[in-house]
This record gives structure tokens, C-alpha cells and sequence, in this order.
């Protein structure tokens, strides 16, 4: 057995092949059935002639619907006509399922797919998407195993809040509620002091009620904690790391890329470093673009996106308003109404990907947050004891694995880079 991918070239031609697949086109014309068979590596051409079966087993392989699934073998001829190049002459098939007629036609709409989106996964399209997510989701990992992390594994049902309450999902654990994860930092803290260096890749949960292009209730997240470092060698650090993930995915699913009509050489200009502005100079850069927004305010999926058109690299947005940001982020001392951190917003109107910061890591500093952030001690004294057990000066990261997909991809919405979205109007299928 073949895959087809393997077996367009002129080295198979004459021979007799086999191959597996899919219907993803058929029609007949004077005596001939062409299928256009897919399997998850490409598609081609295969013939099937009346005078080659005896009349049944012509019907059965020219009356397969679209999705059918059948087993071909045959010589293979070079054939400058035909989609990829070549066609399969058949002279043997055997049909494991036939169907009629496949549910998913070019005329469906939107929430259609969406309804039958286990269907859809097989389109060309979208096995594309899941080959570049399964390349950047690698590239991911190998990054940080080349460069000396280790990877762990959070707990994702908790008790404590990492980005504020207001985004909990509850569950029930044995009448007692507990929360779904929002992010894997508080727990790759702990292991920093045994590793130095970790990361994971987790689902993290947001009851976000934000019914943007970019917002998901579950997503993936791949997160970064490092031992003695600062703000700024953190940025060093994702910045390699992005373009590491860009330069493997571009390498490694070129036809992927055209498949989705994303042009690569756009992508392998990102090379860093990348800018690296102060959240004050971007809200006046957003005021200079005509834009309604004063110091103090968040940047939504609007004003980034009319700022990220303005660039042509990734851009850190540094220093945000203490207000704006997570309590265990440290003040900067030069300005303390800001605080060591960034975003890493994408470009071409994409914006955030990533959220990053310094971490406390003074004990007093941390029970001032703590208090001033009306949270429970008694919840967090795992995370306060970091703290007073050997503390060191550390930093880390959260990458949105969809956003980096849906940008790296030049996809319009998320949900067209996730195969199973969950949005607040969405759980099913
Ligand atoms: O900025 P966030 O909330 O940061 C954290 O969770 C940190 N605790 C991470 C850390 O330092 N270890 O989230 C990080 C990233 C965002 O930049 C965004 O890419 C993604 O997670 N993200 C979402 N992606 C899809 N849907 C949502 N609702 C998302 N919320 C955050």
C-alpha cells in the first residue's frame, strides 16, 4: 500500500500500485470513470474503463458518491492533464463504504459547517490547517527541548484564579466548587525552583463572554517559566522562539501554505527583533491613527488590529498600567504605575499572541498585591510560600497556540484554526 504523495513521480510510473483513500471528485464520459481519490497526503487521478470490469463492478465504482472510501490498484501512468500529474489505470478496486450523497457542498453556509464540522475536518482545506497546527504545536516544544526546558503537566481543575475571577468556569468536584484553569503559571512557577526552565502545552479556560474573531472559551496554551531572568531577556527569548516556529512551519508545509493561499515569504520576513514599544507610545500612536483611546485604557481586538497593520514585525507592547494588569506582575521601579511586562502583539491587524511578564518575587511586595487585590491568603499559600523558600528573580510567558495558528495561517476568525471551536455560543459537535 501507498501513500499517494509518495508515489507521484517518474520513478512509479509503469508500475503497479495500490492505494487507499477517499472519493473527492467523479464523473463519467465515454466509457471512462475518473475519481479524484484523496488520502491524507494529496490526491490523484485514477481511470476506470467500462471494457476493464464486467458491468456490475463498473456500476459499483462509477456510482460512488463523494466520501465514499475504496481501495485502488492499478499501473500508474504520467498524465500532464490530470490534477497532480499522474493517473492511476485501475484494474482491481474494492469499496469499504459507499455513500450517496456527502452532506457538505460548496453552497453551505457558515453555521453549517460549524454544525457538521466533524464532516468538514476532511476537506482539503482544513486537513491543511491541521497539518500547519500539528507543525507549529512541534516546532513549539522542540524550541524550548533544544534549549534545555523541561516539559511538565499542570493540573487543570484548581482553586485559585491566575487572570482574575471574572473568566472562571465552576465545576462541580464532589459538591465542592473548583475552577477550570485559566493558565498553567502559577504551577510552572513551583517547578521552576526544582527545573529552572519549563514549559507546558495545556488547554487553558476563559468564560469569556467576548464574542470576537479572536476569543475562544477554550484554547491551547504553551507556556514558558524560567529561573533567573528579567523582563527584557524574557522578550530575547520568545522572539527566537517565534521565528523558530515560522521558519520550521514554512519549511515543512509549503503546499500546506498554498493549499490556504497564505504567501509564506511574508511569514520568513519576521525575523527578529522585534519592536519593542511602551504601552504609553502605542496609546499615542493609536491617537495619532484617529483612534479614541487615553492612557489607562485596554487595547481590544479593534484598536490592535488597526495598530498591527501599521507594522511590518511582531510588536512587544511593554509596560502597562498597574490597573490593567494581573496582581503578580512586578512595578516597575523607574515608573512604579507600571509594570514589567508585554504582549506580543502580531502583525498584519492580528494583534495579541502572547501575555508575559517579571513575576513578584519579593514576599512583602507579594502580600501588598495580594491584600490590595482582595484575594484569599488561605487559597494562595502555596504561591505565597514560593516566595519565602529560596525566591529568585523570574519570568515567563502564555502563547495562544490558535491566535499564533490563525495568524501564521491568515485565517479570518480562530475557529477557522482549532478543529473543535468552543465559543459561548458553541459545545457542539
Ligand atoms: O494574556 P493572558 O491572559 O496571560 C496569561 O494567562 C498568563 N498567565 C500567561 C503566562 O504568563 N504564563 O493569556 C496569554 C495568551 C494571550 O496572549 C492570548 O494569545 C491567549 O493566551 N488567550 C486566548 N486565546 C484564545 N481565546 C481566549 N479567550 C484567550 N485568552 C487568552
Amino acid at each position: 500500500m501507498n501513500h499517494i504523495s509518495d508515489i507521484l513521480s517518474d520513478g512509479f510510473t509503469g508500475k503497479e500500485i495500490s492505494v487507499r483513500g477517499w472519493v473527492y471528485r467523479i464523473r463519467s464520459s465515454g466509457g471512462i470513470t475518473f475519481i479524484i481519490l484523496r488520502d491524507s497526503s494529496g490526491i490523484i487521478q485514477c481511470t476506470a474503463a467500462k471494457k476493464a470490469f464486467d458491468e456490475d463492478r463498473f456500476r459499483e465504482i462509477s456510482s460512488l458518491g463523494i466520501e465514499s472510501s475504496l481501495e485502488v490498484s492499478g499501473t500508474l501512468k504520467k498524465d500532464t492533464r490530470a490534477m497532480t500529474g499522474y493517473e492511476i489505470e485501475v484494474s482491481s478496486f474494492r469499496v469499504y463504504q459507499k455513500n450517496d450523497v456527502f452532506p457538505i457542498t460548496k453552497d453551505k453556509g457558515e453555521e453549517f459547517l460549524l454544525d457538521n464540522r466533524h464532516l468538514w475536518l476532511r476537506s482539503r482545506e482544513f486537513t491543511s490547517v491541521l497539518k500547519i497546527r500539528s507543525s507549529i504545536f512541534r516546532a513549539f516544544s522542540d524550541y524550548f527541548y533544544e534549549n534545555g526546558y523541561y516539559q511538565v503537566q499542570p493540573p487543570f481543575m484548581v482553586s485559585t484564579a491566575v487572570e482574575g475571577g471574572s473568566t472562571l468556569f465552576k465545576v462541580d468536584f464532589f459538591g465542592e466548587p473548583v475552577f477550570l484553569n485559566q493558565s498553567a503559571q502559577f504551577y510552572l512557577e513551583t517547578m521552576i525552583y526544582g527545573l529552572e526552565k519549563v514549559f507546558t502545552i495545556a488547554p487553558s479556560f476563559r468564560a469569556e463572554k467576548s464574542r470576537t474573531w479572536r476569543h475562544l472559551t477554550e484554547y491551547w496554551h504553551g507556556e514558558a517559566e524560567v529561573a533567573w531572568i528579567d523582563n527584557n531577556e524574557m522578550m530575547d527569548i520568545e522572539e527566537k522562539m517565534i521565528y523558530y516556529i515560522i521558519s520550521r512551519v514554512t519549511d515543512e508545509n509549503r503546499e500546506d501554505f498554498d493549499i490556504l493561499g497564505r504567501d509564506v515569504d511574508t511569514l520568513k520576513k519576521m525575523k527578529p527583533p522585534y519592536y519593542r514599544i511602551r504601552y504609553s507610545d502605542i496609546i499615542k500612536k493609536a491617537v495619532s491613527l484617529g483612534m479614541d483611546l487615553k492612557y489607562g485604557d485596554d487595547l481590544g481586538a479593534d484598536e490592535e488590529r488597526k495598530i498591527t497593520m501599521e507594522y511590518d514585525k511582531p510588536i512587544f507592547v511593554t509596560n502597562y498600567p498597574r490597573s490593567l494588569k494581573p496582581f503578580y506582575m512586578p512595578s516597575d521601579p523607574d515608573n512604579p504605575d507600571e509594570v514589567l511586562n508585554h504582549d506580543l502583539l502580531a502583525p498584519e491587524g492580528y494583534g495579541e499572541i502572547i501575555g508575559g511578564s517579571q513575576r513578584i518575587w519579593d514576599y512583602n511586595e507579594m502580600m501588598q498585591k495580594i491584600r490590595e487585590g482582595n484575594l484569599n491568603e488561605s487559597d494562595y499559600y502555596w504561591y505565597i510560600d514560593l516566595r519565602k523558600y529560596g525566591s529568585v528573580p523570574h519570568s515567563g510567558f502564555g502563547l495562544g497556540l490558535d491566535r499564533l495558528a490563525m495568524w501564521i495561517m491568515k485565517r479570518d476568525n480562530i475557529r477557522e484554526a482549532i478543529p473543535y471551536p468552543r465559543t459561548v455560543r458553541r459545545i457542539r459537535p
